[in-house]
């Protein structure tokens, strides 16, 4: 579903950030990419969702076939591709509900669609909030107001249940990922995952891949993917760190 070829990026500056990233994802897997701070693991993700900080000079990005880059971030978002977002808004007034009621029915309203019914919406609201363990007074709480760490993940979670993207990429600092927290992202993953959609989980700790098993796991650094393996190699990298991987790359 996902093609990425040879793909540079940089920032307004001009300092180029990703150096030529090859990644391609197909409808079932489950890819993890790790690697150091600083690799440019948030900017392929920013990149692939098409935040505007990034400029793409050089290669491709497909989504089933169409050029991704030609598309603005909403209608990337619009096609199926969902981002976890690392430091979520507030917005006070909107609650729980309401904002992923208008993302899933403007999402319908550029289809050609009619928005979904309410009867329909409620009963995936309870269904999705119910997987999540999520209590009715969170869902009417403002997005975002005064979450708890767990509360922000458990609110990700459930926006990425309702959205049912084709994509899902899940951009996971090490920071406020405590044990519970962790256990809300894997059990929302296992829920979520099918044969016809797949997952992008980016982390700094293997840790995370104890509970999602990811198909493929690929080393970042400096710019570009230097390794890939199976989920064997997350192990290994927690075992050994990451310094053996860029001297094996730069050929020490
Ligand atoms: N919008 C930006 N403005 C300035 N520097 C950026 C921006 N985005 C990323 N960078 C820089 O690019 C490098 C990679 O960042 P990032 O993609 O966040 O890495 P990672 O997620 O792997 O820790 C870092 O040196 C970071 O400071
Ligand atoms: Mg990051």
């Amino acid at each position: 579903m996902l093609k990425v070829k040879n793909l540079h990026a940089q920032i307004e500056d001009g300092t180029e950030i990703l150096k030529g990233v090859d990644l391609e994802i197909k409808p079932g897997e489950i890819h993890a990419i790790m690697g150091p701070n600083g690799s440019g693991k948030s900017t392929l993700s920013a990149v692939v969702a098409g935040k505007e900080d990034y400029e793409v000079t050089e290669g491709e990005i497909e989504f089933y076939g169409e050029d991704l880059l030609d598309m603005e971030a909403y209608e990337r978002a619009q096609k199926g591709i969902f981002l976890s977002f690392q430091y979520p808004v507030e917005i006070p007034g909107v609650s729980v509900t309401n904002f992923i009621r208008n993302a899933i029915n403007e999402g319908r309203k550029s289809r050609g669609e009619d928005e979904m019914k309410g009867a329909e919406m409620l009963k995936k609201v309870r269904e999705n909030a119910d997987k999540l363990n999520i209590r009715k007074e969170f869902l009417n709480r403002s997005l975002n107001e005064g979450f708890s760490g767990g509360e922000k993940k458990r609110n990700e979670i459930f926006q990425m249940l309702m959205l049912n993207p084709k994509l899902a990429i899940l951009d996971e600092t090490d920071s406020g990922l405590d044990i519970d927290a962790l256990r809300i992202v894997a059990d929302g993953v296992n829920e979520f995952k099918r044969d016809d959609n797949a997952v992008l989980v980016i982390t700094h700790y293997q840790r995370l891949l104890e509970y999602i098993v990811p198909d493929y796991v690929h080393v970042l650094y400096d710019g570009k993917i230097i390794k890939s393996g199976g989920k064997e190699l997350a192990l290994e990298l927690e075992e050994r760190g990451y310094d053996w991987v860029i001297e094996e790359a730069a050929g020490v």
